[in-house]
């Protein structure tokens, strides 16, 4: 069960595992997306749905909109974090949802209720007497301390879970991007985050350095079918400087993949222009398969919102109590169009006996 599903970085995960997904999306575009997937998709609104609505789903995984509290410590950033562990102290209290609904009708923030959402299926699955057996949460590394949070109520309802920020590349994906993930499993003595299986990226250092039990961290021109070395310079400044653009070498991971990922200039070494990444190339950086059926608007948008499947497939494993993933699966990720076209066969059976 998918909550705030995007265009399927999670469900592209767990359907490589073999594992069967739902995702609740109100955008249309994301739905766009998954659709041509061949993703079981309910286009909506998360707050309008519950656990008692797909009452087969025994997973529950999201990565729900936040603030980011980048300020944390001073001024708004501290107070919608307070906000929020407010209102989850409520929630995990069970006050009635029209009580805590007309409070967060007042925030002037939309997403203070969203963040809350992940926690109330997970207490009402509880109640309802179907408790979830594993929870996945993702999203940017200022959220930890909700994670937290939500970590104590779990560990109180009978989880066992681990929470903590992951490095994309030191689990092979040639993009630097920090996540901040919480695990939970029902009934486990212990859960762990997933093991690192590749060295962390850091500037100028040699990726032959480090840990000799690690993998060298992935680059981009490993990834991608360019004839060329080439340099991407970001359409951001860095430092607060408009003017230090962000450099990456295909030699090394892309930096972190955004909505706007295409605007970013890609030259050679001596300067000549080169063309800037496709859809497909930005996917890849992300670990979609190379085919995945892009589609619907603003494509770099979904593709930067997305958690990177490859990262998804060991966060789930590690979830589920399960071995760490074999290259056998990880190899299934290059290619989309074979988990397709079972998806599909799958759901003709399913139409057929209904
Ligand atoms: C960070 S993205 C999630 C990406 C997804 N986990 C993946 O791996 O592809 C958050 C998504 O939540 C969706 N969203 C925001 N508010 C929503 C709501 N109330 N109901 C359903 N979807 C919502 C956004 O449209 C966006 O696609």
């Amino acid at each position: 069960m998918d909550l705030f599903a995007g265009p399927g970085g999670l469900d592209v995960a767990a359907e490589k595992l073999g594992v069967a997904t739902v995702g609740v999306e109100w955008d249309s575009a994301a739905c766009t997306t998954r659709r041509a997937a061949g993703l079981a998709t309910i286009e909506g609104d998360v707050r309008d749905y519950g656990p008692s609505d797909f009452p087969d789903a025994d997973v529950l995984a999201g990565g729900p909109p936040c603030q980011t509290f980048t300020v944390a410590g001073s001024g708004a950033g501290r107070r919608a974090l307070d906000d929020v562990l407010t209102f989850i102290k409520r929630v995990a209290a069970r006050e009635p949802r029209d009580q805590i609904n007309r409070d967060l009708a007042k925030m002037e923030d939309d997403r203070t209720g969203l963040v809350l959402e992940p926690l109330r299926w997970a207490l009402e699955a509880i109640d309802n007497g179907k408790p979830f057996k594993a929870i996945v949460l993702e999203q940017v590394p200022a959220v930890l301390p909700v994670w937290k949070a939500y970590e104590e109520i779990l560990t109180a309802e009978g989880y066992a879970t681990d929470s903590g920020i992951l490095r994309t590349e030191e689990y092979g994906v040639p993009q630097t991007r920090k996540r901040a993930v919480l695990i939970a499993r029902k009934d486990a003595e212990k859960v762990s985050l997933p093991e690192a299986t590749h060295r962390p990226y850091r500037k100028g250092v040699k990726r032959e350095i480090g840990d000799s039990r690690l993998h060298p961290w992935v680059s981009m021109g490993e990834t991608l079918n360019r004839s060329h070395p080439f340099l991407v310079i970001s359409n951001y400044g860095t430092g607060g400087d408009p003017k230090a653009r962000g450099r990456r070498g295909s030699w090394e991971p892309s930096a972190t993949v955004t909505g706007k990922i295409t605007r970013n200039r890609l030259v050679t070494e001596t300067g000549e222009e080169l063309t800037r990444f496709t859809f497909s190339e930005a996917g890849s950086l992300q670990t979609f398969p190379a085919d995945y059926p892009w589609s619907g608007n603003d494509i770099g948008q979904q593709i930067g919102n997305a958690v990177p499947p490859l990262l998804a497939i060991h966060v789930l494993s590690a979830a589920f109590g399960w071995d760490a993933p074999s290259d056998e699966t990880l190899g299934k990720l290059a290619l989309w169009r074979d988990r397709a076209s079972e998806i599909q066969q799958l759901t003709e059976s399913a139409g057929a006996l209904e």
